[in-house]
C-alpha cells in the first residue's frame, strides 16, 4: 500500500466524514505537479507517527475543529478573533498539551491539504536546490520539523540551527529529527524572533514558514532575521493570507500586499509562488478570500 492510502486510510477511519474532503484532496487535476512530494511527506508522517497514527488522526480532527470554529469568527468579524501575541503564548504557545495536539493535527495537514504539500514541494525544489553548498541555515519555528529534516537531508548544509518560541514544538522537532535520522549536531534552541537575537553567527539560508501571521510586529521581525543574514544569503517566507487559526494575529488579505510588505523591509523578491485551499483554484480562493499560502524567495537588497 501507498503511504498516502496507508494515512488517509487512517484519517477516513477515525473521521469519516472527513472523507469527501480527502477524495477531493487527491483527486485534484493539479495533484501529479506534486505527487512525488505527497509520496514522500506521507513516508515521513508514518515513520514519525508510528502506532501512534490513530492518536494524530484524533488531534487532526480536534484541530480542524478549533480552526473551523476561527473560521465561522472570520466569516462574520472579517477579522482575527486575537489581536496580541501575548494572547496566543498564554492560550497556546505556553500550553503544552493544546500545543502538541496542535502541532501533531498541523504535521497531518502537510499531507492533507494540497496548499501545505505544495509549499513543501515549492521549498524542496526552489529553495533548496537554490541555496548555496555548505550553507549555514536558520529555521524559525520549525514546528512538526518537516521542513527542517528535509533541509538536513539535503546534503546541503554546514551547519543548521533553529529557534522556537514553544517547548513542546521544540519536543516535536527533536523527535522528527531523531526519527528521520539527522545529525545529532543540530542546534534547536527556545527562543522568541520578536527578541532581538544576541547571536553573533551569521547565516546563509533562513526559513521562515507559517510564522510571521503568528506576530504582533512581522515587520520588526523579518528586519531583526536579516540582520543575522549573510549579504547574498537567502530567505524562505511562507505565509497563509486570509487564514483563520487560534494563534493567527497578523492578517495579509490579499498575496499582493504581503509580497509588497516584504519588499517594504527591504527584501528583494526573486520568486514566489501562490498555492490556495484544497479543492479550489486560486481564482475562486482570491473571490472568496479563501487561504492561498504565498511563498517568497528573497534576498536583502
Ligand atoms: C504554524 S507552526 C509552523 C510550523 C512549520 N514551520 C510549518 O510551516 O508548517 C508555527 C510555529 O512557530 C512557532 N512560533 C510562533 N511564534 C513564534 C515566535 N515569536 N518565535 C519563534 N517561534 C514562534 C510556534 O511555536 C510553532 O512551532
Amino acid at each position: 500500500m501507498s503511504s498516502i492510502l496507508a494515512v488517509t486510510n487512517a484519517v477516513k477511519l477515525q473521521w469519516p466524514e472527513h472523507a469527501t474532503f480527502i477524495d477531493k484532496r487527491f483527486d485534484q487535476n493539479h495533484e501529479h505537479l506534486f505527487s512525488d512530494t505527497s509520496e514522500q511527506v506521507a513516508a515521513m508522517i508514518l515513520r514519525l507517527t508510528g502506532s501512534d497514527l490513530p492518536q494524530y488522526c484524533d488531534d487532526y480532527k480536534w484541530m480542524c475543529g478549533n480552526i473551523f470554529q476561527e473560521e465561522v469568527f472570520f466569516r462574520k468579524n472579517k477579522h482575527y478573533r486575537l489581536s496580541s501575541q501575548k494572547e496566543a503564548y498564554e492560550k497556546i504557545y505556553n500550553n503544552p498539551d493544546y500545543m502538541s495536539r496542535y502541532i501533531n493535527g498541523l504535521l497531518l495537514s502537510q499531507l492533507l491539504w494540497s496548499n501545505q504539500t505544495a509549499v513543501i514541494d515549492y521549498f524542496n525544489k526552489k529553495f533548496l536546490h537554490r541555496i548555496k553548498p555548505s550553507s549555514r541555515y536558520l529555521e524559525i519555528g520549525p514546528g512538526h520539523g518537516l521542513f527542517l529534516s528535509l533541509a538536513d537531508q539535503s546534503g546541503k548544509l554546514s551547519s543548521v540551527e533553529a529557534w522556537d518560541i514553544s517547548q513542546s514544538s521544540l519536543a516535536s522537532t527533536r523527535h522528527a529529527l531523531d526519527t528521520l535520522g539527522a545529525s545529532d549536531e543540530i542546534a534547536l534552541k527556545a527562543a522568541d524572533v520578536t527578541v532581538p537575537n544576541p547571536t553573533e553567527n551569521k547565516y546563509d539560508s533562513v526559513v521562515i514558514s507559517e510564522v510571521l501571521e503568528h506576530l504582533d510586529n512581522p515587520s520588526a521581525a523579518l528586519k531583526s532575521l536579516m540582520t543575522v543574514m549573510e549579504s547574498e544569503g537567502l530567505i524562505f517566507i511562507n505565509i497563509p493570507v486570509n487564514s483563520p487559526a487560534p494563534d493567527h494575529i497578523h492578517l495579509w488579505r490579499t498575496p499582493e500586499v504581503f509580497i509588497e510588505f516584504v519588499q517594504s523591509c527591504g527584501l528583494a523578491v526573486l520568486d514566489s509562488a501562490c498555492f490556495p485551499a484544497t479543492g479550489h483554484t486560486l481564482d475562486q480562493a482570491r473571490k472568496r478570500d479563501l487561504t492561498i499560502n504565498v511563498c517568497v524567495i528573497a534576498k536583502k537588497r
